[in-house]
């Protein structure tokens, strides 16, 4: 009888923590961050990703090169995330391939990174005079420092405001994109990367 009061006991404690950690955490396992939030929705779409940037491959190659060709060709676009429910454009310049992902580039301490970190679904759209692009994806941040310093290399009139081993450099690779180059004049071209 003893035996049977302790393990009840036992497995009445073990349930206790379980929810202790499950109240403290947010239900859906997030922590609760300084203000209290446990808004899910935003967590789940801020939650890390489970891509490897080491190991991620671009599946189009081709296509990627495509997309990156013509933002070189624009020298700018256009990047939109949401602030919340309050969509944001400005313009970009940095698109590089580097490891087989496209990458753009800001720094942690703009109002674009935040938004970012809080929801990674970007959409981009640059115009060449005759044919635009749109494209949506969802980024991914590759904290690595060679890939901040490829990045660098590649513009290197951004040294005099980021360097790869301060804290504010901040790279992103294009996941899950699907791009569509459009023009008055002949029938949209879909692609993928
Ligand atoms: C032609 C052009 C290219 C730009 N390229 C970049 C870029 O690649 N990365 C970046 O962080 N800012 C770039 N900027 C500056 C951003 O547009 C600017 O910092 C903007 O305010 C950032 O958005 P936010 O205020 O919502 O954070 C560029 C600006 C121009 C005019």
């Amino acid at each position: 009888m003893k035996r049977i009061i302790l393990l009840a006991g036992f497995v009445l404690a073990l349930l206790a923590g379980y929810a202790l950690a499950r109240i403290f955490n947010g239900q859906n396992g997030n922590k609760k961050t300084d203000d209290g939030c446990t808004a899910c929705q935003a967590c789940e779409t801020a939650a890390p990703s489970a891509v490897n940037p080491a190991e991620y491959q671009s599946p189009n190659p081709d296509h990627m090169q495509s997309v990156r060709d013509f933002l070189h060709k624009t020298g700018y676009y256009f990047i939109a995330t949401a602030d919340g429910d309050q969509p944001q454009v400005r313009p970009f310049g940095t698109a590089e391939i580097i490891e087989g992902k496209l990458y753009i580039q800001t720094g942690h301490v703009k109002n674009v990174a935040k938004q970012i970190a809080a929801n990674p679904k970007v959409a981009i759209c640059a115009y060449d005079g005759e044919r635009w692009l749109r494209i949506t994806a969802t980024l991914v941040e590759d904290p690595r420092v060679e890939v901040k310093k490829a990045m660098l290399d590649a513009n290197p009139g951004l040294r005099s405001m980021y360097d790869e081993n301060d804290d504010n450099t901040a790279v992103y690779f294009l996941k899950d994109a699907k791009a569509t180059f459009n023009s008055f004049t002949a029938a949209p071209v879909e692609v993928d990367f």
